[in-house]
Formats: structure tokens, C-alpha cells, sequence
């Protein structure tokens, strides 16, 4: 299995020589991917109604197949603390619309200008630039009016969501690590790239870690929220520098689901130090990621599982 695929391939066949225990966690997970699809459906205003093409254009960016990787997360944590979760599942779904509505904006004509997204033309592509914006804002939104009416968890955790929900989108997270990276404006060193990737990819994983135990109630919040910031961290620099290495090494659209060659001119990893060295750095983040989890959340294996389906594959070929 490999992360080349918008689908997460989750038939027994992508777990090698899987045992009963992996086959029980790689049922959880399918399990909650089919409840994230499910919800998402449910949480977004149909297409018959007005205005719908701005609807069905909401729709269409959400529900195309995506890896859910994030809403998966969140439930995992939640269930290792104890959280409620069907609030994991909203804020899970949350989190998920505000990916999708990122990506959306990412493929505009004045960012990446991408014509495929999810093996099917980008949003704009199909609706116009101007409802596809338009669009992308109403996902947003939609997730905010999500996260504000969360039940289950305490009036104190929903408001300690909002904060982490917004910092994760704003200047400090997404919005300013898409700004670093269409304006070039972080330089090209490692470094430099690393704080690229940990605001552009890194917060929304941070976040929807820390959205999954603030549907519990640990004992230490502070610490365990700090954990999972690490884990989204280390996981969203694996994650990125993966993403980079397949834009380079992708003969064709086909195996991403994405346009290749997008970030021609932007200082990757796989670009300003070489394949090996970016290959390196992916196993060394996700050694980093775990470990992060675990210390946040206790033994790991449904996390562990979902690493290998996402990275396994891409870091053997
Ligand atoms: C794509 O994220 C954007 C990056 C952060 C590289 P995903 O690979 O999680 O996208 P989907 O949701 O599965 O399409
Ligand atoms: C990640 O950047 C996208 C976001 C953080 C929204 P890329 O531009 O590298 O992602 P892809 O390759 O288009 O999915
Ligand atoms: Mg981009
Ligand atoms: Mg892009």
C-alpha cells in the first residue's frame, strides 16, 4: 500500500503476512473511515438545495476520494482516552473539511494551478474560480460552526479546540505555511523547509491529534496536548517530504491522483538535498511521530498500522 493512491488500500492484502491482532485494528480503521464518509455526507448542506451550485461544489471537494487520514486520527486518539466519539467524529470531520477546503485553495490558478486533485478535476476546474473559493470559505466555515457546537466535552476543552482550531489555520499554521511556500519567502535551507512543512502540513495533524484526547479528560491535558503537537509535527514533516519525493519521482498523474511536477521551482527536501536524504528524513519523522503518540497516548497499534499503509510501499519502491 502506498501513500500514491487516494484510496487508502485497506483490503487484508495490503498488510503483509498481517496477524489476527493487525486484521482486528485494520477492521478499526476501515470501521471509522466508513464513519468519517458517512458523517461528512451528513454534515454538508445537499445539492438540492439553493444555492446549489455553491453546494454541490462544496460537496464535491469533500466527498471525493480522499485518504481521511486526519478524521482517523482524531478517532484513534479519542479512543485511547477514553474520549466521546461521536464529538471525535465531528471534530474529526471538522478537521477534514478544513484539509478540503486547503486543498481547494492550493489548486487555484494563483497557487499550484493544478488540474487534478483526487484522481478527478480540481474544483475550479469544474465550478469556476470564483465559486470555487467561494466554496472553499463555506467548507471552512461549516467546520467552525462544527467545532463551536461540539456536545460531549466540557465547555472549557470546546473552547481550548477553538483556540488550537484556529492557531492550526491562521498565520501560524496553514495560512502562513502556504504563504512561505507560493512566495518562496522562508529561504531553501533544511530548516527553512521544515518550518514550511510544519505550519502548511504539520498543524492540521497537530490539530487533529489534540482534537481526539480534548474529548477526554486526562489528567494532564497540557502534557498530553503537547505530545500529540509533536506527533502531528514529526508527522506532518514524513508526510510532506513524502508528498515532495512522490512529485519528483511520479512518472505520471496516475499514481497520485495529483498533477506531478507542481512544485517545479520550490525548495523541497527532495529537491535542495537529494532523494536519499529526504527517504531518510520520512523514516526518521515517523520514528519521531510514534514515539511522540505513544508518549501522548499509550501503546500505538492502530497508529502504527495506519504509518505503514500510508508510507510502507512509497519508502520500499
Ligand atoms: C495532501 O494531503 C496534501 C498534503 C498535505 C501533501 P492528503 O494526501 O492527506 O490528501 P487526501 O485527503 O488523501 O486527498
Ligand atoms: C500541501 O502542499 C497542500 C496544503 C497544505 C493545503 P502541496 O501543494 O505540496 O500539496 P499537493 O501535492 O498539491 O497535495
Ligand atoms: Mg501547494
Ligand atoms: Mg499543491
Amino acid at each position: 500500500m502506498s501513500i500514491a493512491t487516494s484510496h487508502l488500500d485497506l483490503t487484508d492484502d495490503a498488510v503483509t503476512s498481517s496477524t489476527s491482532d493487525e486484521d482486528a485494528t485494520l477492521a478499526l480503521i476501515t470501521a471509522l473511515r466508513d464513519s468519517v464518509e458517512r458523517r461528512l455526507s451528513d454534515l454538508l448542506p445537499p445539492e438540492d438545495r439553493a444555492p446549489s451550485q455553491l453546494h454541490a461544489a462544496m460537496r464535491y471537494s469533500v466527498l471525493s476520494p480522499g485518504k481521511r487520514l486526519r478524521p482517523v486520527i482524531t478517532a484513534l486518539v479519542a479512543r485511547q482516552c477514553g474520549g466521546n466519539e461521536a464529538a471525535a467524529l465531528d471534530a474529526g470531520c471538522a478537521v477534514e473539511m478544513v484539509h478540503a477546503a486547503s486543498l481547494v485553495i492550493d489548486d487555484l490558478p494563483a497557487m499550484d494551478n493544478a488540474e487534478l486533485r483526487r484522481g478527478r478535476a480540481t474544483n475550479h476546474r469544474v465550478y469556476g474560480e470564483a465559486t470555487g473559493i467561494l466554496a472553499a470559505i463555506s467548507v471552512m466555515n461549516q467546520a467552525y460552526g462544527i467545532i463551536a457546537g461540539l456536545d460531549g466535552m466540557s465547555a472549557e476543552h470546546r473552547t481550548q479546540l477553538t483556540t488550537l482550531f484556529t492557531q492550526a489555520i491562521g498565520p501560524e499554521g496553514l495560512a502562513g505555511g502556504q504563504e512561505y511556500d507560493v512566495n518562496g519567502a522562508a529561504g531553501a535551507s533544511p530548516a527553512d523547509i521544515e518550518t514550511v512543512n510544519r505550519r502548511k502540513t504539520g498543524a492540521l495533524f497537530s490539530l487533529a491529534a489534540q482534537a481526539g484526547a480534548l474529548t477526554g479528560s486526562h489528567p494532564d491535558m497540557d502534557q498530553q496536548l503537547t505530545h500529540l503537537d509533536d506527533f502531528g509535527n514529526h508527522l506532518g514533516l514524513a508526510f510532506q517530504t513524502l508528498d515532495d519525493i512522490l512529485d519528483v519521482e511520479a512518472t505520471s498523474a496516475a499514481g497520485t491522483g495529483k498533477d506531478k511536477n507542481q512544485d517545479g521551482g520550490k525548495p523541497t527536501l527532495a529537491r535542495v538535498e537529494g532523494l536519499d536524504a529526504a527517504h531518510a528524513a520520512v523514516r526518521h519523522h515517523i520514528e519521531h511521530a510514534l514515539e511522540a503518540f505513544e508518549a501522548g497516548v499509550g501503546p500505538a497499534p492502530g497508529m502504527r498500522l495506519l504509518c505503514s499503509l500510508v508510507f510502507d510501499a512509497a519508502l520500499k519502491a
